[in-house]
């Protein structure tokens, strides 16, 4: 009996969403890693169907998300990959998921580029994924299914280069509103870089800080935010440069 695993690293919950939707078409009992809150080892089994998700930072996958991806170990157990963008690029990031995935023995048989609201410029990719990109999903998790019945692995070659293109730091800074913040410590419980100081929310330590913006996403009280003249100078034009519209790629 196969279990649907789903992993993910989901600063801003759009990946997760993507993973859930790919999870929804298959009948079968499932566990969640959110990469986010889980850093331990973990090995599956060869029965288990697993399903991974990663942003894209700057052309790769999120540093810390593949730091706790790489201490999961697959036994052989069948593997789809996902990376999901805001609208600008992909760069090397699925080739360098895909490539992990399969040093870490789990038998890939597919993979995805998905796009998502940029989680940065929030004027690019807004509402997506929507319905068309849900369609498309729905139809490649089909596919998926009838490759695992089919033992078939992965034969589509991936886009990329090896070495992959080098981390990038974002040079802009994250604030809070102190007049809105209402104390919950919510932000300083979810940052996976520790980047929040623990007596004082309002704070961010910006050489910790990867503005992956989980803090963000979490606040319930809006406080938090990118700001600064680098960030409201470079918004324009980078979403000007990325309105129009990219799809969803399919790898089989
Ligand atoms: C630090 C950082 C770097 C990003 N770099 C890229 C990028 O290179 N290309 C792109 O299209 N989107 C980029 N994005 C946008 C995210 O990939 C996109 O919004 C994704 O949906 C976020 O996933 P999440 O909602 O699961 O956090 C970046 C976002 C962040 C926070
Ligand atoms: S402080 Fe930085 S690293 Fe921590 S959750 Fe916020 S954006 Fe992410
Ligand atoms: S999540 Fe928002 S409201 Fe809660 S402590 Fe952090 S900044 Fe304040």
């Amino acid at each position: 009996m196969s279990n649907i695993i789903k992993i993910y690293f989901s600063p801003s919950k759009t990946t997760k969403k993507v993973v859930e939707q790919v999870a929804r078409n298959f009948d079968y009992s499932s566990e969640t890693y959110d990469l986010l809150n889980f850093d331990e080892s973990k090995e599956f089994d060869q029965d288990d169907i697993v399903i991974v998700g990663m942003p894209i930072f700057a052309g790769r996958i999120p540093k810390r998300g593949r730091e706790r991806l790489e201490k999961l170990k697959g036994n052989n157990a069948n593997a789809i990959a996902i990376t999901n963008y805001g609208n600008a690029h992909v760069s090397d990031a699925l080739l360098e998921l895909v490539d992990l995935l399969k040093e870490n023995n789990f038998y890939v048989i597919a993979a995805a580029t998905t796009v998502s609201h940029h989680s940065i410029f929030d004027g690019v990719a807004v509402g997506r994924p929507d319905a068309s990109d849900i369609e498309k999903i729905n139809e490649f998790s089909k596919k998926c299914l009838e490759k695992i019945k089919s033992g078939e692995s992965l034969n589509a070659e991936i886009p990329g280069n090896r070495p992959y293109v080098e981390y990038k730091q974002l040079p802009f800074e994250i604030s809070c509103d102190e007049t809105l913040c209402a104390f919950c410590y919510d932000c300083v419980s979810i940052c996976p870089e520790k980047a929040i100081p623990d007596d004082d929310p309002i704070d961010t330590d910006l050489d910790l800080c990867s503005r992956c913006t989980a803090c963000i996403s979490i606040c319930p009280e809006d406080a938090r935010m990118f700001s600064g003249d680098a960030f409201e100078a470079k918004k324009p034009a980078f979403e000007s440069a990325n309105s129009e519209r990219k799809e969803p790629e399919f790898f089989l």
